[in-house]
C-alpha cells in the first residue's frame, strides 16, 4: 500500500475524511500525539487498526469526537463527566463510562467491555476533520505497537509507512504526551493514565481525591494494555542517571550532566510542559543517532514526580521496562 502525505489544508482535510467514511485508515495530529484513526462503527476498518499497529485485541482503544454532545450520545455520561468535559474539552482527557444501549462504536474497538474510553481533541485541523466525518473516530497513537509514540508526520512515517492509507500533517503536537485517562464507570474517579491534564488539575476539578493505579502490574493492567514494556526505543534506557558514560546517549533535565557527546535536553530550562513536548522525538533521535554511532544505551536524568512530570516518568519507566 502506498501511504499518502496529506496537507493540512480544505483539500486535505476532505481526502482524509474521504478515506475514513470508505473504511480506511489515516494518521492525523491531535492535540497529544498523532492517532491512527479508522471509522468507530465499522468493523473491518477496526480491525485493520489492529493489524496495521500490530496491536493486541484485549488493548480497547479510545473514540473521538468534534463535540461533547456527540460524545455523550454513545456513552452513560455522569454530572462529574459532563463537568470535566466542561472544564478540560476540547484537550488532553479521556473519559471512560459505561457503553450507551444504542452505541455505535464496534465492540472489537472496545474489546468486548461494557465501557468505552472517549475524548474531543484540541486543535483546528483534527477539529474541522472530525466535523467532516460526523461519525466516532477511534484512534490509539499512530505508531507500531510498543514503541515510541509519534509526535509528527515524519514519525508516523517512520513506523507505519505502506501499511496505512494517508498521514494528515498536522505538524509536531504541542502537548507531546497521550491524553489523561479518567475511570468514572464507578464510584469514584480512577486516573487509569497520566497525561496532558495534570493529576493536580484533575482533583483541583472534582474536588475530591482521584484514585491512582500505583500497584497495578501486568498481570492486572490498569487499563487493558497499560503494560509495562510499551514507549520502547531500540537501545536500553537507564533511569536516574546521576552521571553518564561516554558510551552512553543523555536524556537531560535541567542542567545536563557532563561525560556524553550526544545530548537531548528536554529542557534546559527545567520546564515540564516544555519536556513533554520534547520527550518522544528526544527518545527517537537518540535511538537512532546512538545506534548509528554505536552507542551502548540512553542515561535519563531525575524528572520530577509532579504535574506534566508524571505522565512524562510514566513513560519513561515503562521505556525503560524490561521487554517482552
Ligand atoms: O492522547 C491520546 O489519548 C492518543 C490520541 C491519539 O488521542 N491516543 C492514545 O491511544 O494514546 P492508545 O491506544 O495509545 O491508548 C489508549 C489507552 C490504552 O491504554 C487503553 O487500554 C485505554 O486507553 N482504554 C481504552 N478504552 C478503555 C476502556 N474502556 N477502559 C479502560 N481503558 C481503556
Ligand atoms: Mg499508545
Amino acid at each position: 500500500m502506498n501511504t499518502r502525505l496529506l496537507h493540512d489544508d480544505p483539500q486535505g482535510i476532505e481526502t482524509a475524511a474521504a478515506i475514513l467514511r470508505a473504511g480506511g485508515l489515516v494518521a492525523f495530529g491531535t492535540e497529544t500525539v498523532y492517532g491512527l484513526g479508522a471509522d468507530a462503527g465499522n468493523d473491518r476498518a477496526v480491525r485493520a487498526i489492529y493489524t496495521a499497529k500490530g496491536r493486541p485485541g484485549i488493548n480497547p482503544l479510545i473514540s473521538h469526537f468534534a463535540s461533547a454532545d456527540a460524545a455523550f450520545a454513545q456513552v452513560e455520561a455522569t454530572p462529574l463527566a459532563r463537568m470535566l468535559a466542561g472544564r478540560f474539552w476540547p484537550g488532553p482527557l479521556t473519559l471512560v463510562l459505561p457503553r450507551a444501549r444504542d452505541c455505535a462504536i464496534s465492540t472489537i474497538a472496545t474489546a468486548g467491555l461494557p465501557t468505552a474510553a472517549v475524548r474531543v481533541p484540541a486543535g483546528r485541523t483534527i477539529h474541522a476533520l472530525l466535523t467532516a466525518c460526523g461519525f466516532p473516530v477511534v484512534a490509539p497513537s499512530a505508531n507500531p505497537s510498543g514503541r515510541v509514540s509519534p509526535s509528527d508526520a515524519q514519525h508516523v512515517l517512520a513506523g507505519l509507512d505502506g501499511r496505512i492509507d494517508a498521514v494528515l500533517d498536522c505538524g509536531p503536537c504541542p502537548v507531546g504526551v497521550e491524553s489523561t485517562i479518567v475511570d468514572l464507570s464507578s464510584a469514584r474517579p480512577v486516573l487509569l493514565r497520566p497525561g496532558g491534564i495534570t493529576l493536580e488539575m484533575l482533583e483541583d476539578a472534582c474536588g475530591m481525591p482521584v484514585a491512582t493505579m500505583a500497584g497495578s502490574d501486568d498481570a492486572r493492567p490498569s487499563a487493558p494494555g497499560q503494560l509495562s514494556s510499551h514507549y520502547a526505543p531500540g537501545l536500553p534506557v537507564r533511569l536516574e542517571a546521576r552521571s553518564v558514560a561516554a558510551n552512553e546517549a543523555l536524556l537531560a533535565f535541567g542542567p545536563a550532566l557532563p561525560g556524553s557527546g550526544l545530548v537531548w535536553n528536554l529542557s534546559a530550562d527545567g520546564d515540564l510542559h516544555e519536556a513533554a513536548a520534547r520527550l518522544f522525538a528526544g527518545l527517537r533521535f537518540l535511538d537512532m543517532e546512538g545506534h548509528r554511532r554505536g552507542l551502548v544505551g540512553i542515561a535519563v536524568q531525575h524528572v520530577p514526580a509532579h504535574g506534566m512530570g508524571r505522565a512524562i516518568r510514566d513513560r519513561l519507566i515503562r521505556a525503560a521496562s524490561p521487554r517482552p
